[in-house]
């Protein structure tokens, strides 16, 4: 496996090759190694980038804090015989006054958007630099940030950057929860009490599928879900165009139904599609 860490050095070896690119900001996990094994299913040359972006963290302790656990994420993603990994160093990324920013519009707004200010315009541009400076063919980005892949589709199409997009469902525990690298900061009352926000997306799925459309009334049982297991924090509850991110008062197909919610110091997000 190629350790690269040069913009100069990553496009040498990329200019050549069918490239399959998997971005990251480390601390691999499971929810990482799904998107590695599909792009593996490929006949590609597969890179996985580690660079923990602090343009899009909402604030400085959050970018501090991010885990940091390269030597195990190298070894991780020897053993899932990755071809290649761009390690970065800041300044390569963003030298001295880098003031470019890539701005994707009204769905970079809403949801985590608007609660995140910041973050979807670190996204795009630090996914705009990777796609320029690699040009993979394809690229693969988890479910799990459904919003994400919304920015990233569209920046994608809107600047023609032609890369082939390939969205992986969510890997969860074995009790449902959204495998993330902030689990690891939830204790073990937040823990149990994070199973509720699977168990409230799959009673949205079942009320749907019993003909219930109303998504105030779905909104409030699901709140109703989280709550009776750990009174919190919820950020939003959102029945939503999964296209568009336009709030529903009926459920459309096709709909996202997404959440944010907060245990203890973390906030957890966690959605599901309605196809
Ligand atoms: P990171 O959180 O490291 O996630 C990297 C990729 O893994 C993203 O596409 C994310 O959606 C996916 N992923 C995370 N948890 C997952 C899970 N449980 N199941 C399936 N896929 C999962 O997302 C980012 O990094 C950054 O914003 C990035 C796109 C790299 C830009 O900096």
């Amino acid at each position: 496996m190629k350790i690269i860490k040069n913009i100069s050095e990553v496009k040498k070896i990329c200019s050549d090759k069918k490239i399959a690119l998997i971005p990251t900001m480390g601390a691999i996990h499971k929810g990482h190694e799904s998107l590695i094994h599909k792009a593996q299913e490929k006949a590609s040359f597969n890179i996985v980038s580690i660079f923990v972006n602090p343009i899009q963290f909402a604030n400085n302790d959050e970018y501090i804090n991010y885990p940091n656990n390269i030597n195990s994420d190298i070894e991780k993603l020897k053993n899932l015989k990755v071809d290649a990994i761009f390690i970065p160093e800041i300044r390569e990324i963003y030298p001295l006054g880098f003031s470019t920013n890539v701005d994707v519009g009204q769905i970079s707004k809403v949801l985590e958007g608007k609660f995140r200010p910041a973050h979807f315009t670190g996204v795009a541009t630090i996914i705009t630099k990777l796609f320029s400076i690699i040009k993979p063919d394809h690229a693969y980005f988890g479910q799990k940030d459904a919003q994400q892949c919304l920015v990233i589709k569209k920046l994608n199409d809107e600047l023609n950057l032609g890369v082939k997009i390939f969205i992986n469902p969510t890997v969860r525990d074995q009790n449902g929860i959204a495998i993330s690298s902030r689990n690891k900061n939830l204790n073990k009352i937040h823990l149990k009490a994070a199973e509720s926000l699977f168990k409230s997306l799959c009673l949205s799925k079942q009320l749907f599928e019993k003909g219930i459309d109303n998504t105030k009334y779905i909104k409030d049982e699901m709140k109703k879900v989280i709550m009776q297991s750990y009174p919190t924090k919820i950020d939003y509850i959102s029945i939503a165009n999964s296209n568009t991110l336009e709030e529903l008062d009926k459920i459309a197909l096709p709909t996202l139904i997404s959440l944010a919610v907060w245990f203890g110091e973390t906030r957890l997000i966690d959605n599901i599609l309605l196809k």
